[in-house]
């Protein structure tokens, strides 16, 4: 076969509607399923068969996706604009274990940052006078704790809750901090630059709502830092003993395994989030090293591809049918979005080819009672990840049979649909995408395990799409911008440079602030 392009896809022959590919293969159902850990992931509905199968698997061999995954794991500076490594995997390694960054074994490092987290942590559970600690962080510094705290509900520690700012917008903090005992509270200002400005805000409003109440010797029992910026930590005021560190080769919102996850350990324990670590791990190895066609992420990512590339499906909808995962959704859109959401390739060159998705979701069954009528009859085609498990994590035995018998039937009724000539508005035409995957449970292990198979999806997606995957130049004219624009708002400086939109909003909200 010729090297496949991307922009062979959209010329590629369409799969039959699924119920013909069900019909017409027998073993689809057992075929088109791939183990990764703990996970099942059945992609028998996906719109896909052999051949188009064999073209992607084609197509991924041709974009080097074997090649740079292995430069990922050989610590190469794959992200090719900030110049750095991609270590993520580094963190969940095994102690003992190796993974060289600039031709240092980091492994050593990462488990003496787990240790001082880990002793930290043991200290605050055991201790009883911290029992609400809030985590003030923005963007990978918030979403991945924030979304893994509440995944894990039923591992958390009794009597220490956690909360999580992370808007500039006073609301955020000022619902949090009304819900604090300044005696008893834990802040841990996480920030991978120790420079955002929503975060350093926040930390600041909480510093002096402490040092009102406490004063100024508070600071030091109820403030603790993560940052890889121990100078701008310091300059803050929160001495670099009470800090945490990671390092540049961890991405902001590949960072839920670094210590930006302190408050999520401190919930579920050390032994927890070592269990999480080991769950990433699993995943890590599965990707490293299984055969491209039984390789979970890379089958995932080319059914993406796919969607994007072949079929033209714009969005992708992440549904999880566990309440707990409720943020799952939103976690997903910082790591796939503002890893995949490019439009110049590694050379520099614009992209001809659509990338990123845009990814969406709520948890089911929520989710049914208010946007799956478009996912059903609507004119777009969204293809649809559903995350369930075997056991919920309570002792509502009805309720959990009745969640997944509710995750099984839309996962049916999406693929086959329901045919009715007579009446229209009651026709399902069915063929809608859809992928299952299943765990026993969503423990720590099995949350970690679901992390890293999207990590990896959009690792490979980047590839292939030939776009950096690990920087996020798109963030910065915004925030440029904003802090031209704050002054403007408060009268220390004049509106100036903007078009007369932007001026006229300056003006407005300047006349009624
Ligand atoms: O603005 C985007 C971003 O840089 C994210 O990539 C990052 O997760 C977030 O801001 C927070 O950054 P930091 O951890 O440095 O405060």
């Amino acid at each position: 076969m010729n090297d496949i392009t991307l922009d062979d896809l959209a010329s590629l022959p369409r799969p039959d509607h699924l119920r013909e590919l069900f019909a017409t293969d027998p073993g689809r159902a057992e075929r088109y399923v791939t183990a990764a850990g703990d996970l099942r992931i059945d992609w028998s509905k996906a719109s896909i068969d052999d051949p188009t199968l064999d073209v992607l698997l084609a197509l991924a061999e041709s974009s080097g996706v074997e090649a740079r995954r292995d430069a990922m794991f050989a610590g190469d500076h794959i992200n090719v604009t900030e110049d750095r490594a991609v270590g993520h995997a580094a963190l969940r390694m095994p102690a003992g274990s190796s993974f060289e960054v600039d031709g240092e074994n980091v492994v050593p490092d990462v488990h003496e940052v787990l240790d001082a987290m880990g002793a930290f942590a043991d200290r605050i559970r055991s201790d009883e006078s911290i029992t609400h600690v809030v985590n003030i962080g923005i963007g990978g510094s918030d979403l991945g704790p924030a979304m893994a705290y509440r995944a894990m509900r039923a591992f958390r520690h009794d009597r220490i809750r956690c909360s999580f700012v992370s808007n500039i917008g006073g609301d955020d903090i000022a619902s949090v901090l009304a819900d604090c005992d300044p005696a008893s509270t834990l802040f841990v200002v996480a920030s991978k630059t120790f420079g955002t400005i929503e975060t350093l805000t926040n930390a600041r409003t909480a510093r002096t709502w402490l040092i009102d109440a406490l004063g100024e010797a508070a600071v030091a029992d109820h403030f603790v830092a993560v940052s890889t910026n121990a100078e701008r930590v310091a300059e803050f005021g929160i001495d670099t003993g009470n800090m945490f560190g990671f390092w540049d080769w961890v991405g902001g919102r590949y960072s839920v395994d670094s210590a930006i996850g302190l408050s999520l350990m401190i919930a579920i324990g050390p032994v927890g989030f070592r269990e999480f670590l080991g769950g990433f791990h699993v995943i890590d190895e599965h990707f490293r090293t299984a055969p491209l066609r039984e390789n979970a992420p890379v089958l995932m990512a080319l059914l993406g591809v796919w969607y994007a590339n072949g079929l033209g499906h714009d969005t992708k909808a992440v549904l999880p049918y566990a309440n707990d995962l409720a943020r799952f959704p939103a976690y997903l859109q910082q790591l796939d979005m503002e890893s995949n959401g490019k439009s110049v390739d590694l050379d520099g060159h614009r992209v001809t080819h659509d990338t990123g998705p845009i990814i969406w979701g709520e948890p089911g069954t929520n989710g049914q009672h208010a946007f799956y009528q478009l996912i059903h009859q609507g004119t777009r085609i969204i293809p649809c990840d559903f995350i369930g498990f075997a056991k919920g994590n309570h002792s509502y035995q009805e309720h959990h049979d009745l969640l997944m018998a509710n995750l099984f039937a839309q996962s049916e009724a999406l693929a086959f649909g329901r045919s009715n000539d007579a009446e229209p508005h009651r026709n399902f035409e069915g063929d809608r995408p859809n992928t299952v995957i299943l765990a026993e449970r969503l423990t720590p292990s099995v949350l970690g395990q679901l992390i890293a198979l999207y990590e990896h999806v959009v690792h490979v997606q980047g590839t292939i799409w030939g776009v950096d995957s690990y920087d996020q130049w798109g963030v910065e004219l915004g925030k440029e911008l904003a802090n031209q624009i704050t002054p403007e708002l408060t009268g220390e400086a004049k509106p100036d440079d903007h078009d007369s939109a932007t001026n006229a909003l300056i003006s407005w909200y300047r006349t009624h602030r």
